[in-house]
């Protein structure tokens, strides 16, 4: 990984490839903050002058390439635009820094120069900086930048960097990693031997263990794979900490639909269905390793949901950990299923909060797009969310639970139905809420996230690869942070 370091001093006397600098937007030139006048200097005062003439006015987003005079001990300096400087916000650093280092692919050495939260422009390099190593036998491409030196940054900003940076990072392999090489024992040691090096305790329940446990949910989704289901409780608990929060995740390892089958178009991209369950570990690890004062469980339901002699079908009714019982009438709709279980066995120990993260419905990548997580759940946490993923930059809107969705779910079988009768597409997203609803007691305060679209990304921007995104670990992260304090 790359190597994230703290620079002080003159920018001017960086010796690195790649000096980026940030600039602000102006009239007909961009502007100069004040701790680049070092820089401009070898410039001979003409910096601004330039970058206008190559048609960078520093807008927001801008990128502008240039060779460094002789006076200054850098290759090539980049000039990044950050907008206006009374809105320079920390997402607008994160974002600049992320294109800078994105550019810088193929360089050993970066040292980056931005006014504001040094911690902010530290986050969004080391988020840059990301690559998945894949499996190219040539080895894929140019790599990320050895090592980064952000000004200004202090040591506890640049620490505090590198922890999201390699929760994302950890996330971000395990999302894009190939199904059959990610199947649910296989996942399950992977977040063991996470959770265990971050100093958690670890608890993995085998198909025997979830059938005596009653967890009817998990076992009919994994059914169908010869690789056996799994669902895994990490425990962070520091010396004196007053509040527990449950993280709950959907880890399925690979969603053909089962029965209910996908088309053929686009199938593959479900080896990112647990997104979910990444995100949740990746944050709880994060939380151990900053040493969050908050007790934290996580818990993962990992399922792969295949086709097969022994797979679940349309019509089952099962019974979940909690005693309910649902009627299944899709068996592509098989998050819920696991979740059902896992919330349920969460929300036996008491917490706080709880809050599930899931790829769950096609419904919210229409609803809301790949940018925006759909979020459910008590009025409060939905809120919460939505503030703090403001200020993370990971998006959020509240969704409502209207009386005609809700009615949809009921079943004239079992306690509920898994999917709206008919299988009636009206709230899409929002049914798959009201069914986890069923799984968490009314006092206990609680958010689902839908991330189906945000887990992934389909093109690259500012500190986001093309590919799997990480989302919503830094903002887990912020609310762990927030319920410790
Ligand atoms: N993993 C999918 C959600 C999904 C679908 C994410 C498409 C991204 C793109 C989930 O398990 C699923 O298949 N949901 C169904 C539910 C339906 C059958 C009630 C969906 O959204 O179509
Ligand atoms: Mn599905
Ligand atoms: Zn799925």
């Amino acid at each position: 990984m790359t190597d994230l370091l703290s620079a002080s001093g003159d920018a001017a006397n960086a010796d690195v490839e790649v000096l980026v600098v940030g600039v602000f937007s102006g009239e007909d030139a961009p502007v100069l903050p004040e701790s680049l006048s070092g820089v401009d200097a070898e410039f001979d005062g003409r910096l601004a002058a330039q970058l206008a003439a190559l048609g960078n006015t520093g807008a927001a987003g801008s990128l502008t390439r240039l060779p460094a005079p002789e006076g200054l001990h850098a290759g090539l300096v980049y000039a990044v635009g950050l907008g206006d400087a009374d809105d320079l916000d920390d997402e607008t650093l994160r974002r600049a820094a992320g294109t800078a280092v994105r550019a810088a692919f193929g360089k050993a050495t970066v040292a980056i120069a931005f006014e504001g939260d040094p911690e902010a422009t530290a986050t969004g390099a080391v988020l840059g900086a990301y690559k998945y190593e894949g499996f190219k036998t040539d080895g894929g491409g140019d790599a990320a930048p050895e090592s980064i030196a952000v000004y200004g940054a202090s040591e506890a900003a640049a620490a505090r960097a590198r922890v999201l940076g390699e929760s994302v990072a950890l996330v971000k392999d395990w999302v894009s990693s190939p199904a059959n090489l990610l199947r649910p024992p296989t996942f399950a040691v992977e977040i063991e031997q996470a959770a265990v090096a971050a100093g958690l305790e670890v608890e993995i329940l085998d198909a025997e263990a979830l059938s005596a446990g009653g967890y009817g949910g998990v076992l009919a989704v994994g059914g169908g794979s010869a690789a056996e289901p799994r669902l895994v409780r990490l425990s962070y608990r520091p010396e004196g900490a007053r509040k527990h929060i449950a993280l709950v995740g959907k880890g399925i390892t690979f969603d053909s639909g089962g029965y209910s089958i996908k088309p053929a178009a686009g199938m593959w991209e479900m080896k990112y269905d647990m997104a979910g369950a990444a995100a949740v570990v990746g944050a709880t690890v994060a939380a151990a390793k900053l040493g969050l004062n908050v007790n934290v469980t996580c818990t993962v339901a990992l399922a792969e949901n295949l086709v097969s002699g022994s797979a679940y079908r349309p019509s089952d009714v099962l019974t979940i950990r909690n005693g309910m019982t649902v009627e299944v009438l899709n068996t592509d709709a098989e998050g819920r299923l696991v979740l059902a279980d896992a919330l349920s066995r969460a929300v036996e120990d008491e917490p706080d909060a709880v809050y599930d993260v899931a790829t769950l419905t096609g419904g919210q990548l229409i609803a809301l797009g790949r940018r925006t997580m759909g979020l459910m759940g008590t009025d409060s946490e939905t809120e919460r969310v939505r503030r703090i993923g403001e200020e993370t930059g990971e998006h959020g809107w509240p969704m409502p639970f209207p009386d005609d969705i809700v009615k949809l779910m009921e079943s004239s079988i079992a306690d509920v139905s898994q999917c709206a009768a008919g299988l009636k597409r009206d709230g899409h997203m929002i049914q798959g809420g009201i069914f986890l609803s069923k799984f968490v007691p009314e006092e206990i305060p609680w958010a689902h996230l839908d991330i189906a679209g945000p887990a992934d990304s389909d093109s690259a921007h500012g500190y986001t690869a093309k590919g799997a995104t990480g989302v919503p670990v830094r903002t887990l992260v912020a609310l762990l942070e927030e319920h410790a304090a």
